[in-house]
């Protein structure tokens, strides 16, 4: 755990603007800054920041949070490891408290639990196995994507039959805890049922490095969707933290003394299949600062060869990113890049092994000719505007390698590439990230936002105008009486973490705050679907405020009313016991003026 009051000191030394700009450079537009949405694909720009605020929000896919939150989700990490990130660039230390895990009952009882865990999915595995050689449908499909006996038992293959609840057939209670906990089965929360999340697919199990199954991916036998289902990140799966297949690669890694890293489960089978066994997947997200570090932890070469498409390079460069940080002078990082057309699998199908690792040796691009000729794509190095805005992308991705020799020879690089002496450059390097160069262009947004405006209720709207205007705080007023839940323990909560915190909390802070509690799910939501327009990240003006302080009242009135009903009815119905009556006469004087 570490201490809220470290997280708002870490995000009033951290200005979100640069954290974004050095990765998503950003225009100005109005009293924000603008770009395309990094988490999802758009040609006009819908992803704001808001310097006051000190947050983020994506008006096309309603992604949104502090800088903490664009860590984790921009380069993969976790809330810890993206708090570290931060704090390191904010020249803080993260202080250490006594984790959860001192004490030794707890510790036990994890233990015990993990251990459940563990059992669960191998038992699934085991079952999704023996059902794969009754399936005869399963087994022409394998035979389809030309997959031998050998190959299917390496990887574990399996097959998750139809129906609701397959795994029924071999778990007795179903559902149970470790069931659903393991992702295995979903509880339908409305309708209060229980279903398996895996039925009529493959089945992929995806092992830690000692070989125990933490989760699966499950692919449908025809052209439905969605294609791939993968297990949720549990206590025993974290999908920035697990490759597939390095488990079943190892001895192939260590003979060829190299690792490959490809997008898709069935890559890496197939690789296998034709002869390629060092072949790894990250688990449908992109390959994290983490990943990275795992990767070198196996060998010294580590070679990434995604689909050929756009997406494709889109997860190249991401990996280079979340790469370089972590780069060591005696590892080298590979990229190659298949015809559009391909993706690893229908290439070795096509060309087989030989064609394939004379590929990867011999066509690939080493880390740092990648690095230039992606960064120099669409500059004319010969004009002076091109070579300032080499600097100006490349220095904040350099200032991220520690690794001294590689790190000289990319500087000196670029000093080749600028005509820039690499003293003068080193000083230019040497100040913090470039200063944002801000062209003045006016941005409209798409006139349809492709969501849909979600209606809200009146406590929702108030919650989000006092995420968005803490200052208001100080016009709610809850009495203690009233019994608060749902939404409005919501409201009466942040109300609460503002007023007890001095100086004023920024947005950002306040969202930090609610992270982990029981309404951080309440206020993603009310934030992601709602706000329509940039303005609407703006301060309130005095009318809004005037605004606020009436809805507040409207729902006082509401709550009051309606506890005074069921007082009312339980009054009816069987009687009010003391305390209750004199709530009842509190609430009735409270109207009455
Ligand atoms: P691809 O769509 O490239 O699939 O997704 P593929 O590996 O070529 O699969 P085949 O050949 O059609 O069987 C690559 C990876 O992205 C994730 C999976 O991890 C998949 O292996 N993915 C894809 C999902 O998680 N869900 C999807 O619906 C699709
Ligand atoms: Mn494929």
């Amino acid at each position: 755990m570490i201490p809220t009051d470290f997280i708002d000191e870490l995000l009033a030394k951290t200005d979100i603007v640069d954290i974004i700009d050095e990765r998503v450079p950003l225009k100005k537009g109005g009293a924000n800054y603008m770009a395309c949405c990094p988490f999802h694909k758009e040609k006009s720009p819908s992803f704001f920041v808001s310097p006051t605020k000190q947050f983020y929000h994506c008006f096309g896919c309603g992604a949104h949070g502090s800088a903490i939150g664009f860590i984790m989700e921009y380069q993969g990490l976790g809330f810890t490891e993206a708090v570290q990130f931060l704090a390191d660039r904010a020249g803080m230390t993260v202080p250490k408290t006594r984790g959860r895990d001192d004490n030794p009952q707890e510790r036990a009882e994890r233990k015990k639990k993990q251990q459940t865990l563990e059992e669960t999915m191998q038992a699934c595995a085991d079952f999704y196995q023996g059902r794969l050689k009754t399936s005869p449908e399963a087994q022409q499909y394998l035979d389809k994507r030309g997959l031998n006996a050998e190959i299917i038992a390496h990887y574990g293959l399996g097959y998750a039959p139809d129906g609701w609840q397959p795994l029924s057939q071999v778990f007795r209670p179903y559902p149970s805890t470790p069931l659903v906990e393991s992702g295995q089965v979903i509880h339908n929360e409305e309708q209060n049922r229980h279903y398996d999340r895996f039925r009529h697919r493959i089945m992929f199990p995806i092992r830690d490095t000692k070989g125990q199954v933490i989760g699966f991916g499950g692919r449908v036998l025809d052209d439905s969707k969605p294609k791939y289902l993968n297990s949720p990140d549990t206590p025993l799966f974290d999908k920035g933290k697990n490759l597939y297949g390095l488990y079943e690669g190892r001895a192939a890694i260590k003979e060829a003394g190299r690792i490959l890293v490809v997008e898709g489960y069935m890559d890496v089978v197939a690789l296998a299949q034709f002869g390629i066994g060092y072949g790894v997947a990250s688990l449908g997200t992109s390959t994290t600062a983490e990943h990275v570090k795992i990767l070198m932890r196996q060998t010294d070469s580590v070679y990434f060869c995604f689909d050929g498409d756009a997406a494709g390079r889109k997860a190249a460069w991401r990996a280079l990113e979340n790469a370089l940080p972590q780069l060591k002078d005696d590892k080298s990082l590979h990229f190659l890049f298949l015809p559009a057309e391909h993706d690893p699998d229908s290439y070795i199908r096509e060309y087989g092994k030989a064609q394939f690792e004379d590929a990867l040796i011999h066509q690939s691009k080493p880390l740092s000719e990648y690095f230039w000729e992606n960064l120099s794509d669409g500059l004319n190095l010969d004009t002076q505007e091109g070579k300032a805005e080499l600097v100006k992308t490349a220095s904040p991705l350099l200032a991220q390698i520690t690794a001294p020799a590689l790190g000289f020879l990319l500087k000196q690089k670029l000093s080749e590439l600028v005509g820039i002496d690499p003293d003068n450059l080193a000083q230019l390097l040497g100040q913090e990230a470039p200063k944002r160069h801000v062209k003045q262009k006016n941005y409209k947004l798409p006139k349809e936002t492709a969501r849909q405006p979600q209606m809200l209720t009146l406590v929702q709207r108030q919650i989000r105008s006092l995420l968005i205007n803490p200052a208001w705080a100080s016009y709610i007023d809850l009495p203690e009486y009233l019994a608060l839940d749902g939404d409005f323990a919501c409201l009466a909560n942040l109300a609460e973490i503002i007023k007890s915190h001095q100086p004023a909390p920024s947005s950002a802070q306040i969202l930090e705050h609610m992270r982990g509690s029981p309404y951080e799910a309440v206020l993603n939501k009310i934030f992601a679907s709602t706000l329509q327009h940039s303005d609407e990240l703006e301060n309130g003006s005095e009318e809004d405020g005037e605004n606020f302080k009436i809805g507040m009242k409207k729902l006082l009135n509401k709550l009051k009313n309606s506890q005074i009903e069921s007082l009312k009815q339980k009054s009816a119905n069987g009687g009010l016991n003391d305390y209750e009556k004199k709530l009842l006469v509190s609430l009735l004087m409270s109207k009455a003026h």
